[in-house]
């Protein structure tokens, strides 16, 4: 998608406009600006909400006031002050990052996007949010609130998980990002992703773009962003036996291993075939009637059981066996059974069928 230089010059003056009237500037991080001071804001935000980032950020500064100062700390005494952050990959990565201005950059922090994207830890999006918030070099950024809006405002339709939408995500945030402003626009875009747009209940009537954003316009907030493509189970089927006579119901204990592990279900089969070649194998005589096949759902595939109700004309001798009972159902027996099993009991029961 290409919008326009208007489209662009548009959308970037609301931003910044709303970004006068509403943004935060007085952020720890933002008074007294340097890439050091946003360099490690951005890293401790990139899982963390900025109310809880605050305290850490103001002890992290004050035991490590300079990038060298970081560099020449041990790493536990870093690790410490990340301690409740989580993430803990974040802090030796920024300790890892901070020797390495300190020997290869002479501890002068970087100040192009190829020599900040180089450090450990820190992405396009990051880098350019550092350059861009301390130094107002104009680089786009893209986290995932910026995603958020442009993806409902321009409705990108995919994934960001396919490369190619995450592709057309930073081309359009390259196009609405400006030349000058750029330190109010970035900032702005990201505390509108956390606020106004936000996933799940977007305040669009006081948001800066609801006149031209066209998830709102087309009513389409909740399908924008799309999310991950769910996979399709693959299914699986099944032919249940229920054995009966009168109100009593012939069960198998499953095997210890695998579904249903331990517990009673009716016997088994994978395919009608099987079950009546067992039918005949074992000599059972009575009336067969099938109930409603219904689907099971397991976390790897579905399940659609066809249950068939064989109605026993002559009760057989049944070798008695810790693995096989007559279930009850005017007395049901405390043993458990699978879930598929209890509803066909119930159903079994509503038809009163005897
Ligand atoms: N998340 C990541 N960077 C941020 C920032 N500078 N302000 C608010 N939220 C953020
Ligand atoms: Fe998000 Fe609504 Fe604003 Fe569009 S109008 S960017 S959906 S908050």
């Amino acid at each position: 998608m290409s919008i326009s230089a208007k489209e662009a010059n548009w959308f970037s003056q609301q931003v910044v406009d709303w970004y006068e009237i509403h943004g935060r500037k007085t952020l720890p991080w933002q008074l007294g600006k340097t890439p050091y001071k946003v360099w490690v804001s951005e890293v401790m935000l990139q899982q963390t909400q900025v109310a809880t980032v605050i305290p850490y950020f103001e002890r992290f500064m004050s035991s490590f006031p300079t990038v060298i100062d970081l560099a020449n700390a041990p790493e536990d005494e870093v690790l410490h002050h990340w301690t409740g952050l989580g993430y803990y990959a974040r802090a030796r990565n920024l300790h890892k990052a901070a020797k390495k201005v300190r020997d290869e950059y002479a501890g002068k922090f970087p100040e192009t996007l190829e020599t900040v994207m180089d450090l450990p830890g820190v992405g396009r999006s990051t880098a350019g949010a550092i350059l861009s918030l301390s130094l107002g070099q104009p680089h786009p950024i893209l986290d995932g609130n910026v995603k958020r809006v442009l993806a409902r405002f321009f409705l990108v339709s995919g994934w960001y998980g396919v490369k190619a939408v995450e592709n057309e995500l930073w081309s359009l945030s390259d196009s609405v990002t400006p030349k000058n402003n750029v330190t109010q626009f970035n900032q702005a875009m990201m505390d509108l992703g956390a606020s106004h747009c936000s996933r799940t209940k977007p305040n669009c009537l006081a948001c800066p773009l609801q006149e031209k954003c066209l998830a709102h316009l087309e009513g389409k907030t909740k399908e924008f962003p799309n999310s991950k493509p769910k996979k399709e189970k693959p299914k699986k089927q099944a032919y249940h036996l229920i054995i009966k006579s009168t109100d009593k119901l012939l069960m198998e204990k499953r095997p210890n291993s695998g579904i249903w592990g331990g517990l009673f279900s009716f016997f088994e089969f994978e395919t009608l075939e099987a079950m009546n070649v067992f039918i005949s194998q074992q000599g059972l005589d009575g009336q067969i009637s099938y109930l409603e096949p219904f689907v099971h759902v397991f976390s790897h595939f579905e399940l659609t059981i066809t249950p068939s109700v064989l109605a026993l004309s002559r009760i057989p001798d049944v070798v008695h066996d810790n693995a096989i009972i007559w279930f009850d159902i005017t007395q049901p027996p405390s043993v458990g059974l699978s879930t598929p099993t209890k509803k066909m009991v119930k159903e079994i029961s509503l038809l009163g069928y005897t």
